[in-house]
């Protein structure tokens, strides 16, 4: 596109579209990070970090993208040599699997299909199997963001509890925090890692842990070596609203607005949008014609859909095309689905006609593309949003 006007579609799942509020809360002088107006940010955003992830107990924030927010919850833990289970649900599960072995940890990478969730009664045999309880942490990833495919905490949980087995349960929650439920006191997850930019609606730049006190009784004894990421002083410089080193002050606004923002919609409701628009999207897909990559009906992401072309098209090239004629990005395929899949962000600061106008461009795409399908797929994408809206 030559000379594009109008908003560029950003409908990648994740950096998301920063909304207006949250540039203008950005947007303003950076104070000095060990004065009493930035305490005051400090204990702001820390607690209400707490609410969005459903936690009584200690969240973390690093200036980092989620890889950083991935290490600590490792390091933070865990020992030289200890045993890690961990699922190959798809290209970022694979990814912290391959951090957890550079960083000298036993790490076992139970194969997947890149098509599903975690399954819980695997984690239970694979525990029960741990008769010397050498397993020290499970790490699962909650939505895969390569697949689409999220797996079912609550049930993981449920299995590690089965298995009676006392596993550190690690969780990545990075393109689900704030855009599908998740409950980090409740399903009893010890370390919670996210990132700024999907569903919190921010810049890239912010990673979180949160942190149950299991994981921080574990802390004390974990021998991995530890700096930037070391949660102690972390903490202790939170107690009073400071950081131990300098903090990136103006994303920090950013996410003081978006956790208004998020306070004033309601955390159910923000659930309930994602869901009806992940919804409307599945069903435009499946009037392409067009196969869902995540295969289990159970275990579909609120947050992106990712597509299937078919054998002998490249997904690359449509989104190439879409990109060129309606200046909108899509995701691409990573990993082992480059090129098979496209992926469709539907996250954050989001609404109906932002999705209309992204499965109309991904509708014209398939057709200027050459993808064979069947029209009507934003018809049937707008008659459930009109009848469900409220
Ligand atoms: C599920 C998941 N985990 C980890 C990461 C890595 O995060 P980052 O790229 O912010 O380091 C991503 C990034 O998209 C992700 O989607």
């Amino acid at each position: 596109m030559a000379h594009p006007s109008g908003r560029h579609f950003l409908q990648i799942p994740g950096p998301t579209n920063v909304p207006d509020r949250v540039l203008r809360a950005i947007d303003r002088p950076t104070i000095d990070h060990r004065g009493p107006e930035f305490a005051q940010l400090g204990k702001e955003v820390l607690g209400g970090l707490r609410k969005v992830f459903q936690t009584s107990g200690r969240v973390v924030i690093f200036p980092s993208s989620g890889t950083g927010a991935w290490e600590a919850a490792l390091v933070n833990t865990l020992s030289p040599g200890d045993r890690v289970l961990m699922f190959e649900t798809g290209h970022f599960a694979s990814l912290w699997h391959a951090m957890a072995q550079r960083l000298d940890l036993r790490a076992e990478l139970v194969p997947g299909d890149w098509r599903r969730g975690v399954d819980p009664a695997l984690v239970e045999r694979k525990l029960r199997e741990d008769t010397q309880r050498e397993i020290r942490a499970v790490c699962v990833v909650h939505n895969e963001t390569s697949t689409a495919a999220m797996s079912r905490i609550p049930e993981i949980r449920a299995a590690i509890d089965r298995a009676g087995h006392p596993a550190l349960f690690l969780v990545d929650t990075i393109s689900s925090l704030a855009s599908m439920d998740y409950r980090h006191d409740e399903w009893k997850v010890d370390v919670t890692v996210a990132g700024s930019q999907k569903g919190l609606m921010l810049p890239p730049g912010l990673s979180f842990n949160a942190i149950s006190q299991k994981a921080l009784d574990a802390a004390r004894g974990a021998k991995l070596h530890r700096a930037y990421w070391d949660w102690q002083p972390m903490l202790q410089a939170n107690e009073s609203g400071f950081f131990p080193y300098t903090p990136a002050t103006n994303l920090l606004y950013g996410l003081r607005e978006a956790l208004h923002m998020l306070d004033e919609e309601g955390l159910p409701a923000v659930f309930a949008r994602h869901a009806r628009h992940a919804e409307a999207t599945r069903r435009a897909v499946r009037a392409w014609g067009l196969e869902l990559n995540c295969a289990d009906e159970r275990e579909h992401s609120s947050s992106l859909t990712a597509i299937r072309l078919p054998e002998g098209h490249d997904a690359d090239k449509l989104r190439a095309a879409i990109l060129e004629r309606f200046d909108m990005s899509l995701g691409q395929g990573l990993g082992k689905l480059k090129g098979k899949v496209f992926r469709i962000g539907h996250l954050g600061s989001f609404n109906d006609l932002m999705l209309a106008g992204t499965l109309s461009g991904v509708e014209m795409g398939l057709r200027i593309a050459g993808v064979p399908h069947r029209p009507g797929g934003v018809t049937a994408a707008l008659e459930y949003l009109a009848q469900t809206a409220t």
